[in-house]
């Protein structure tokens, strides 16, 4: 079960949500009749089979077998837990949720250390705002064209100068020397005491995707102190190669955020976001790796990589495109801006404005366009050599991509590019479809119908009352279908996606995400709901009535003439025997 967020709580939530937007952010929706439609993001695909139905807010592949609710799909897209994925989508639709108390779970053992990076956080916050040397900070983020407004939005703090103000202020709050070293905060000097890590800088908070603050970048104030920007050393909660600084704040301050601009610096993420461009990340002083775009690539499917045009810019640009490649599965798109030498996003901006960032935004270069003019650099196609060079170096490549359309697409721009008309270029093809999943079969049975039933039309509930004959006797299903149809009644507005989360990890569970996958026989729209299920009641109230079972007995004994005289005689009393 739902573990120990109050069930009520789960039912509000999906009540409130909608997957179709949640899916849709993350995998673009065509809409087919009355259900979207996608490639399946859980397995490589050319023909969508993924499909999301608004009405019972459940998704299922017909090519994998995946299939879920909202917090299903969050956990399995997003590979959160359970826990994190309720919380995200309650933040998404402004709910809190319920505190549970008790027992670590999951990051629980972080919890010390998180909490004297929370507080940390506000400490540097306040020294912005209160401590006797704040104005050269706060003139040096107004020299740099930050408003008061944007500096909180991130959060930006100030680090006083000096050895312990911090290690003082969290010292007097409970904190041991060794917290502070474990949350990168302080190391030891060589009597033990602690010292402070960042000391006189402009504090940039780094968020984890949850938005807690798991580490600091910090500015020097001046062009002399090295290094200009000192990081939090990796900690158990701070992992540099797999955060991206602005992330959260993307997230929250665009409510569609469709594309994400990775830069290279803090400063010119806060710049962008202060022009109005508020969707910029930047990876923490690393080259990209595959973590940073596997997450990027979860929040949004369209990537700009913005490097400076300078040779270490290209560098950084040639390493983003071979590490995107295996994530760039159909619909998702990467584009490279090479800004003119000497600029960066911060200087750019300020100049051009959002309108004239924007327009160099839109005339990003294709990934495709990219890769292929960095291989013509290599060699020279106009040559039989340079082309078989070319298609020498662009094989390795070209198999990292997953396997769809635009692969199929790349290869054949290959084979243009290189001229290779007459040459067979084969990749080989990854088959990653579970076939154990895929041949997901579950037996037609009258109960199991009147399951699939409801969860098409829950309103069919109201035509059974608790006790009704229909939903006695002990088989599990008709204790499932008995509870289902309880639940349903107590609250009519409970939908599918909430029903099926009160069963999560549960036998009852697996068995009604199958039936939720339960294809009608006919379209939707021509279906007798009302009737079949009337019908299956009936027979399931046969079923369970006593002389039905008699009936039963004597009639699977054969004929009525194989029967003795007592047992004709009692069929007789059961009345004209009917068809079941
Ligand atoms: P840059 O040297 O390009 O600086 O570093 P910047 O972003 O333009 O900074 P400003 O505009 O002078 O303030 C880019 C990124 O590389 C990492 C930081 O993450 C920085 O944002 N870096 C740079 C360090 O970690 N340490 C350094 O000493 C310098
Ligand atoms: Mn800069």
């Amino acid at each position: 079960m739902a573990g120990r967020i109050p069930q009520e709580f789960i039912d509000q939530l999906l009540s409130r949500v909608d997957l179709v937007e949640i899916v849709n952010a993350r995998v673009p929706l065509r809409r087919m009749g009355r259900e979207f439609m996608a490639c399946c993001p859980f397995h490589a695909e050319k023909t969508p089979s993924f499909t999301v139905s608004p009405r019972k807010q459940f998704y299922h592949c017909f090519g994998c077998g995946a299939h879920g609710t909202a917090i299903g799909f969050l956990m399995a897209y997003e590979r959160l837990e359970f826990p994190d994925a309720v919380e995200d989508l309650a933040r998404l639709v402004g709910l809190d949720v319920p505190k549970t108390g008790g027992g670590p779970s999951g990051s629980g053992s972080f919890r010390p250390l998180l909490d004297w990076l929370a507080q940390a956080d506000r400490f540097f916050r306040q020294r912005l705002r209160e401590h006797p040397a704040r104005q050269r900070a706060i003139d040096y983020l107004r020299q740099r064209g930050l408003t008061g407004q944007i500096a909180a939005s991130f959060g930006i703090g100030y680090a006083p100068p000096g050895w312990s103000n911090l290690s003082q202020a969290l010292h007097e709050a409970g904190a041991t020397v060794q917290d502070l070293v474990d949350a990168g905060l302080a190391s030891r000097d060589e009597q033990g005491r602690p010292r402070d890590r960042f000391r006189d800088r402009i504090m940039f908070p780094i968020r984890d995707r949850r938005g807690r603050v798991i580490a600091f970048g910090g500015r020097a104030l001046d062009g002399d102190t090295t290094p200009k920007y000192l990081n939090s050393p990796e900690t158990p909660v701070f992992h540099k190669g797999a955060e991206l600084y602005g992330l959260h704040e993307a997230r929250i301050h665009t409510p569609h955020l469709r594309r994400l601009v990775v830069v290279e610096g803090y400063m010119d993420v806060v710049a962008l976001a202060q022009h109005d461009i508020p969707y910029a990340v930047a990876t923490l002083g690393t080259a990209t790796t595959p973590e940073h775009v596997e997450r990027l690539f979860r929040t949004v499917s369209d990537l700009v990589f913005c490097f400076d045009g300078d040779r270490a810019g290209r560098a950084a640009a040639t390493r983003a495109l071979e590490v995107a490649l295996p994530f760039l599965r159909d619909g998702r798109q990467i584009g490279f801006l090479l800004l003119p030498e000497g600029e960066d996003p911060d200087t750019l901006i300020r100049r051009e404005g959002q309108a004239g960032f924007e327009r160099r935004l839109e005339q990003a270069v294709p990934l495709a366009d990219h890769l292929f003019a960095e291989l013509r650099a290599q060699a020279d196609p106009n040559t039989l050599a340079g082309r078989a060079r070319l298609a020498e170096l662009a094989r390795p490549l070209l198999e990292k991509l997953p396997e769809g359309h635009f692969r199929d697409l790349m290869v054949e721009r290959l084979r243009q590019e290189a001229q290779l008309m007459h040459t067979r270029l084969r990749l080989p093809s990854g088959g990653t479809v579970d076939l154990a999943r895929h041949n997901l079969q579950l037996t037609r049975t009258p109960l199991r119908k009147a399951i699939a039933l409801l969860l098409y039309r829950p309103e069919l509930a109201r035509a059974v009352v608790a006790d009704d004959p229909a939903l006695r006797g002990g088989e599990p299903g008709v204790k499932l279908l008995a509870e289902l149809i309880g639940g349903l009644r107590a609250n009519p507005d409970l939908s599918i996606a909430a029903l099926l989360e009160r069963y999560r990890d549960t036998r009852e569970g697996a068995i009604l995400e199958r039936l939720a996958q339960w294809r009608l026989e006919i379209p939707e729209e021509e279906y007798q709901f009302e009737q079949e299920f009337a019908d299956i009641v009936t027979y399931l109230r046969r079923r369970n009535d006593p002389r039905e079972h008699l009936l039963e007995t004597l009639l699977l004994r054969g004929t009525p003439r194989a029967l003795s005289i007592e047992e004709r005689e009692e069929l007789r009393s059961l009345g004209k025997p009917q068809k079941i």
